[in-house]
């Protein structure tokens, strides 16, 4: 064979793997901004049941960038990050102008993460079957997992849309969605660019939400519930555990933060989104005791107010609230709580409670690892030390929860 037909064939080999390579780096970058997309979107969703679940997904979809993430360092791409086509981040922004959360749900879902699975399954049947098996493994772990959201979308959109202007509305979504995708040359970016489309009429953006939605079940209230005497087992417990429930709003806080904040470390928004779903595991935790206890969530009232404030302030002011004053301040009342339901042989509360310390132990380090990376992201000029002060400072005056100014200003 002569040498240039050796070198051509070289270049076609590294072009191809270019290709894939480049088709990967798309495929992460899209899971992390239609995390922040569904983290925008988390505190404007009604019905409890979907929120829970979309909080899921953001992690999930988190989780799905790091595995490919962890591909491309193999593949010799140290920062994935880096030459990635800007207009994904802008065609995911696009589709945040939803006026409702079944448009949203059904242009993120049945339109974006449809056509980013065809693209999987379109990369695993035709990669190089042996040079390439780690991404063929990788991709094979997400398919199923984006498969299982897409069928869930599919029925809470034909659950919330359940009028004919509702479908009305949702049908002219989904047609701009798809137009929206198109305009970023597709999910593989492999055909033609446009400008964005424009959306209809009325839809400006909704977000940041400045309050917390909940569905007509719930009875709204802004402030939290006092806590009640200590002696009183039940009262005790009850109102710890629908306090759980309320955590929520520490979900939403976290979701919302993951759209405001741009441009920081791919591992930042990795960390809220696990941070984001945590919060939601400790509002079920709240929900599943109540329910052991024979009571449901909507028999307490259902508190916004956390989630209200905290919005009054950026969200490096929101974040190291919440890590450092917040969380940090919690430890003595969940421990007093343990040691409590240890001494009444209450063995379900007492381990709902270690897991809950455990799980605020590592939000805590979450926040000294990210609060110096956000002080200067946000031009902060104070030390550190100074701007926890000012965080506690603004707990106790403006926090809705008894417990939260008490222990603020316990400090
Ligand atoms: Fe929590
Ligand atoms: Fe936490």
């Amino acid at each position: 064979m002569p040498f240039y037909s050796v070198i051509k064939m070289n270049a076609q080999y590294v072009t191809t793997a270019k290709v894939y390579i480049d088709q990967l780096k798309r495929y992460q970058a899209i899971e992390t901004h239609l995390a922040r997309l569904l983290g925008g979107w988390l505190p404007g969703v009604e019905r409890w049941e979907v929120k829970k679940q979309i909080a899921y997904h953001i992690w999930a979809d988190m989780q799905h960038s790091q595995r490919i993430r962890t591909r491309l360092w193999e593949l010799r791409i140290t920062n994935p990050d880096r030459d990635v086509d800007a207009g994904i981040e802008k065609a995911i922004e696009a589709l945040a102008c939803a006026q409702h959360d079944y448009e949203l749900i059904a242009g993120v879902y049945l339109v974006l993460k449809t056509e980013l699975l065809a693209a999987y399954k379109h990369y695993v049947a035709t990669t190089f079957s042996v040079y390439d098996y780690p991404s063929i493994l990788t991709l094979n772990t997400i398919i199923p997992e984006l498969e299982a959201q897409i069928n869930w979308a599919s029925r809470v959109v034909g659950e919330l849309a359940n009028n004919g202007e509702k479908r009305r509305q949702t049908q002219r979504w989904l047609q701009f969605a798809k137009e929206i995708i198109n305009a970023m040359g597709g999910v593989n970016g492999d055909k033609p660019i446009h400008d964005l489309p424009i959306a209809p009429p009325g839809y400006a953006l909704l977000l940041p939400f400045t309050q917390a939605k909940r569905d007509e079940r719930f009875k709204v209230q802004i402030i939290g519930s006092p806590m009640p005497d200590e002696n009183d087992v039940m009262a005790y417990m009850l109102w710890q555990f629908s306090n759980y429930v309320q955590e929520m709003q520490a979900a939403e806080t976290l979701a919302t933060t993951l759209w405001e904040v741009k441009g920081m470390e791919w591992e930042f928004y990795y960390d809220v989104a696990r941070h984001c779903w945590d919060e939601v595991r400790h509002s079920e935790l709240g929900e599943n005791r109540l329910n052991q206890l024979g009571y449901h969530i909507t028999d307490f009232p259902c508190s916004i107010g956390s989630y209200g404030w905290r919005q009054l302030f950026n969200p490096l002011i929101r974040y190291c609230a919440l890590t450092y004053v917040i969380e940090a301040d919690s430890f003595k009342l969940k421990h007093n709580s343990y040691q409590k339901y240890l001494a009444e042989n209450d063995m379900e509360s007492a381990q709902a409670i270690m897991y809950d310390i455990m799980d605020e132990t590592m939000h805590v380090r979450f926040g000294q690892k990210w609060v110096p990376k956000m002080m200067p992201h946000y031009q902060e000029q104070k030390t550190l030390q100074a701007l926890i002060d000012e965080c506690r400072n603004i707990v106790a005056k403006h926090s809705v929860s008894p417990a939260q100014r008490q222990a603020a200003l316990a400090k």
